[in-house]
């Protein structure tokens, strides 16, 4: 079908497709011109874009294979937030809040958090030492929250190689003013709301298959710690401790 066929097909027709061709969630990111002009005729929110300028060269023991097949399912969430957004609005402007909508609302914070989890892991990711400094607040706030950077380590990297696929966060907690580690299984399941996410590891096994195969979780966690960037790790604590205004409910 040419470009001007596609083009004329009924918007819905073409979200539709957009659609089908978006599952499952693993698929790379493949967006016909039509379907992204419809996801564009729609869409009243906010058109989120692949952040570029986070994707990592040059790791120390993951590969560039690994990053390049990892960052196409990134792109795959990011093209999928933009076209449930854009289905969802044309449905919203129909007056149409039956199964579809609702279904669709429901997986909404699969992609979301497929998107957002993903530009942080990505976005501490660097090649060369960049080390976390004795004075850093980050060393601090660790050395307050559970002793020290080496029993904060000791978790997380034991939390990393527990069965099943997810993620390992380290949150800043708001309220308490302390990090706390935690395991989400899929992308918007068990997050603490109102924690900031500083550090993000990714522990889904299309994150290591490549280099290490499907016992090499923890040859992976080494490599994932030997490339954080944690002077960008302490920028983004900075960024959590300015911004987060925690507030107790009450009257
Ligand atoms: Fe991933």
């Amino acid at each position: 079908m040419t470009k001007k066929e596609e083009e004329m097909k009924p918007l819905e027709a073409r979200l539709d497709e957009a659609l089908e061709e978006s599952f499952p969630a693993s698929d790379s990111a493949r967006v016909t011109s039509g379907v992204q002009n419809a996801v564009e005729e729609v869409c009243m929110h906010y058109k989120y874009q692949v952040r570029t300028e986070l994707r990592p060269k040059g790791l120390s023991g993951i590969s560039e294979s690994q990053i390049t097949q990892h960052w196409s399912l990134y792109e795959g969430y990011v093209k999928n937030v933009n076209l449930f957004n854009g289905k969802l609005a044309a449905l919203s402007e129909k007056g149409d809040f039956g199964v579809e909508f609702a279904e669709l609302k429901r997986h909404l914070g699969f992609e979301y958090d497929g998107m957002i989890l993903h530009e942080h892991y990505f976005g501490i990711l660097k090649a060369g030492e960049m080390p976390l400094g004795e004075n850093a607040k980050l060393t601090k706030l660790l050395k307050k929250s559970f002793g020290g950077y080496g029993k904060w380590l000791e978790e997380f990297y034991v939390m990393g190689k527990m069965r099943g696929v997810g993620w390992v966060i380290l949150y800043y907690d708001p309220r308490a003013q302390v990090l706390t580690n935690h395991w989400i299984g899929l992308h918007e399941g068990g997050h603490p709301s109102g924690f900031v996410p500083i550090l993000v590891m990714d522990v889904w096994e299309h994150a290591y298959m490549v280099d290490a195969g499907v016992a090499g979780r923890p040859a992976y966690i080494d490599a994932f710690l030997k490339n954080v960037d944690w002077p960008k790790v302490e920028q983004v604590l900075g960024f959590a401790t300015q911004e987060s205004q925690w507030q107790e409910i009450g009257k």
